[in-house]
C-alpha cells in the first residue's frame, strides 16, 4: 500500500519495448502520439469490427438508458488490432474517465487498491495485459468486479482484522492477446468477451485513406491500397506504413503519396507483397531449412531465430497462421505448402509427418 497509484498507471507512450520491425503489431514508442492523434473517439468513427461494433453500441444504449454503468468488457486478439482504443471508446460513449493501466504493472494489491477507489462513479478502468496480472492482485480484482469491493487486511498476526472498503460502480475494460491464459474465475467476470479479428482489406484501405486525411497528406486510391494490403490486417501497421511513406513522400517527391512513391517507399522498408518482413521470412526460413519443415516446437524455433517465445507467439505467428503459413499442430509448428510456394520454394516430395499431425494448438 506504499505505492502511488501513479506507478501503475501509465500512458500508451510507455508501452511495449522497443523493436526495429516497420510490420510489428507491438506499440514502438515513436506510435503513441501518432496513434493518439489518429485514434476514432465515436464508435460510428471506428472502421471494421462489425460486430464487436454492434455488440458494444448495444450494451452501451441499453446501460445509458437504465443509467447505470457497462457491464465490464473483455476484449481479445492479436496487438495492434484496437483494443486500447475501444476502451476509450467505451469511456467517451458513456461520458466518464479512462484509467489505464497494465497486468505487469499492478505489482501488489495496494497498487490495485490505490487505482479502484480513486475511481469515480461509471469510470472504466483499462487493464492492457491482463493474463500477466499475478494471483494475488487478481484475486482483489475478483471482489471489486463481482461486489465492487475489497478486503484489506489491517495489522499482522493476532490483532489482523479485515476491513471492507466500498468501491464506486465502475467498468472493467480488460485486454488480452491470450484467452487461453485468463484463469476461470477471472474470465467469467466479465459480462461480456470481444474477440477482434485481423481487419479485411477493405476496412484497412478505409483506415489509411482516414488516417492520411486526419494527418493532411495526399495520397493515391492505388497508393492507399498498396499500403493496406502490405498492412498485416492492422491498423498500428497501416499507420506506421503511411507516416514512413508520408516521409519518402516528402523527400523523393512533392509530399503526396502516389502509386509509384507508395510502391518505392514499400521496396525500400523490405516488405513483400503479403506484408512480411525479414523476421517472418526467416521465422518460416528456420522452420524449412533447420527443422525439415516441422513440427518443431515453439521454444526451439524462437531460439533458433533469437526471438522471444511470446514475442513470437504474440506478434509474429498470428499472422502468418492467418495466411495459412504456419500451422500449431499438438507437437510443434510445421510450415504448409503456401509457406514453401511464398519463399520460392519446392515443398518436399513426400507427405511428411505434418499431414498427420494436424489438430489442437501445442500452446
Ligand atoms: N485508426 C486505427 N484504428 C482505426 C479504426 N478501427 N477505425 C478508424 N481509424 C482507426
Amino acid at each position: 500500500m506504499s505505492r502511488q497509484p501513479s506507478t501503475a498507471i501509465r500512458s500508451s507512450a510507455e508501452q511495449a519495448p522497443p523493436s526495429e520491425r516497420t510490420v510489428s503489431a507491438r506499440q514502438l514508442p515513436e506510435d503513441a502520439p501518432v496513434e493518439r492523434s489518429l485514434r476514432p473517439r465515436r464508435l460510428a468513427e471506428y472502421i471494421g469490427q462489425e460486430r464487436v461494433k454492434e455488440t458494444l453500441q448495444v450494451f452501451i444504449d441499453a446501460a445509458k438508458k437504465r443509467g447505470e454503468s457497462l457491464d465490464h468488457v473483455l476484449l481479445y486478439g492479436p496487438p495492434g488490432l484496437g483494443k486500447t482504443t475501444l476502451a476509450s471508446i467505451i469511456a467517451a460513449e458513456m461520458g466518464v474517465s479512462l484509467r489505464v493501466t497494465s497486468g505487469p504493472a499492478i505489482e501488489r494489491q495496494g497498487d490495485l487498491v490505490s487505482i479502484l477507489t480513486n475511481l469515480k462513479p461509471g469510470d472504466v478502468l483499462f487493464i492492457d495485459e491482463i493474463h500477466r496480472l499475478n494471483r494475488v492482485v487478481e484475486e482483489v480484482l475478483y471482489s471489486a468486479m463481482e461486489d465492487y469491493a475489497v478486503d484489506i487486511v489491517l495489522g499482522k498476526g493476532p490483532a489482523a482484522r479485515t476491513m471492507r472498503i466500498n468501491l464506486p460502480r465502475f467498468t472493467l475494460v480488460g485486454a488480452t492477446t491470450r484467452l487461453a491464459l485468463l484463469t476461470g474465475p477471472l474470465r467469467d467476470r466479465f459480462g461480456s468477451v470481444l474477440r477482434l479479428d485481423f481487419y479485411s482489406e477493405e476496412a484497412m484501405e478505409e483506415i489509411v485513406v482516414r488516417s492520411a486525411s486526419v494527418l493532411d497528406v495526399p495520397i493515391s486510391p492505388e497508393g492507399a491500397r498498396a499500403l493496406a494490403g502490405r498492412a498485416r490486417g492492422t491498423p498500428r501497421v497501416a499507420n506506421r506504413l503511411l507516416k514512413r511513406a508520408r516521409d519518402y513522400a516528402e523527400v523523393r517527391g512533392e509530399g503526396a503519396i502516389t502509386d509509384q512513391l507508395a510502391a518505392e517507399a514499400l521496396r525500400m522498408l523490405d516488405i513483400d507483397r503479403l506484408g512480411l518482413d525479414d523476421i517472418d521470412r526467416r521465422i518460416l526460413r528456420a522452420i524449412v531449412e533447420k527443422f525439415g519443415g516441422g513440427p518443431v516446437g515453439i521454444d526451439t524455433l524462437a531460439a533458433a531465430i533469437s526471438e522471444e517465445t511470446d514475442t513470437v507467439m504474440d506478434v509474429y505467428e498470428p499472422y502468418l497462421i492467418q495466411l495459412g503459413f504456419l500451422q500449431r499442430t499438438p507437437r510443434g509448428r510445421v510450415a504448409t505448402g503456401g509457406a514453401y510456394a511464398h519463399l520460392g520454394l519446392e515443398p518436399p516430395a513426400l507427405p511428411s509427418q505434418q499431414t498427420l499431425l494436424f489438430g489442437g494448438a501445442k500452446r
